[in-house]
């Protein structure tokens, strides 16, 4: 009997160690100590075993019966976390870990459309340098540095003896330009500026522009018109109106402000009075613009009785401001994922 015990034991646990899965141990179980399993109706047995040597072979069959259940267990344990670590790697149906793509930022993305669209019109993308020097940035554009229209044009400066300033608007690129090149042309020129002022919700001490400058024979003020007529319907829709007001700019003649009508209101004069975005005017102002000054000319060389030109410049923070609804001009600047993450 002592040798039917070892051999069943031997063979219990060799199946154990064979067992593929889970149901294939439950089977080897049932097999061995299920109600009629080998192991049980080995204690049924015993009755028939003389009463001394009951004891020894009792004990012999319960440490099989604890062998054989422990080496099921441990087995059901390993073929189950083989499973379960098994499920998780080649479980399709997880979502995947999100990639986190960068961004144009809203201003990079005005200016190309900005461009984009004078391009397909036309012009040339041009730049020029942040760092200028006093004759650029005033003298060839007709602003005399004792003049108090140099005042709105209020300037960073980088060395008083040499003149170095940060450009306080795109224009100097005009100037720079011509001396390079002859009429006809037609070129945009977007860029960093720079002026002292404070910061707040629509003041930056830096901004960007977009300027203008068309030059060439019998160029007239209603090619200015036609152009940013055809500008402000593609940039804020169709029905977008404009009108010019009489204004100054020491390097245009005539010059003018330009507003389009409300995007929110829609220009409705007289019942827009409570309009949150023009409050009330109908008007929202885009850009200043004019004539080229004949004294531009004279400054680069060109003969003014020959050709005439058009310049124009914009704020691109201001554009942008209008048409996605932006409340503070900081937010370009603060590098904060949640709004930029919004164009
Ligand atoms: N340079 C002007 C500014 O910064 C804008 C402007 C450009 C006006 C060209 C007329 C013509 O305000």
């Amino acid at each position: 009997m002592k040798e039917d015990i070892r051999r069943i034991k031997d063979a219990a646990i060799a199946e154990i160690d064979a067992a593929p899965g889970p149901d294939a141990l439950e089977s080897i179980r049932i097999k061995y100590l299920g109600r009629k399993g080998i192991i049980t109706e080995l204690f049924k047995k015993m009755s028939s075993v003389p009463a001394e040597e009951r004891p020894h072979l009792g004990s012999l069959i319960n440490e099989v019966k604890d062998e054989v259940t422990c080496a099921l267990a441990s087995k059901t344990k390993a073929v189950s976390g083989y499973e379960e670590e098994h499920a998780e790697k080649i479980d399709v149906t997880l979502p995947g870990v999100p990639v986190r793509a960068g961004k144009i930022h809203p201003l990079t993305k005005t200016i190309d459309e900005i461009c984009g669209l004078f391009i397909s019109l036309g012009f040339r993308v041009v730049e020029g340098p942040e760092i200028e020097t006093e004759h650029y940035n005033f003298e060839t554009l007709n602003i005399p540095l004792e003049h108090p229209s140099r005042d709105a044009f209020d300037t960073f400066y980088l060395s008083r003896e040499k003149r170095y300033l940060l450009r306080s608007h795109t224009s100097p690129v005009q100037t720079r330009f011509m001396e390079k090149n002859s009429p006809p042309f037609s070129i945009i020129v977007p860029g960093k500026v720079f002026r002292p002022d404070a910061t707040d919700a629509s003041h930056s001490f830096m901004f960007h522009q977009v300027e203008g400058l068309v030059v060439g024979e019998k160029v007239r003020f209603s090619d200015l018109k036609g152009i940013l007529e055809i500008f402000a319907r593609q940039m804020f829709g169709r029905n977008t109106r404009m009108r010019f007001r009489p204004s100054f700019f020491p390097f245009t003649e005539p010059s003018a402000e330009v507003d389009i009508s409300c995007i929110l209101c829609g220009g409705r004069e007289f019942t827009a009075k409570r309009c949150s975005m023009c409050g009330g005017k109908g008007w929202l102002e885009i850009l200043g613009a004019g004539m080229v000054n004949p004294k531009v000319f004279e400054a680069v060389g060109y003969d003014t009785e020959r050709v005439t030109g058009f310049a124009f410049g914009m704020g691109v923070e201001r554009i942008a401001i209008l048409k996605y609804g932006i409340t503070d001009i900081r937010l370009f600047f603060e590098n904060d994922i949640r709004f930029l993450r919004q164009f």
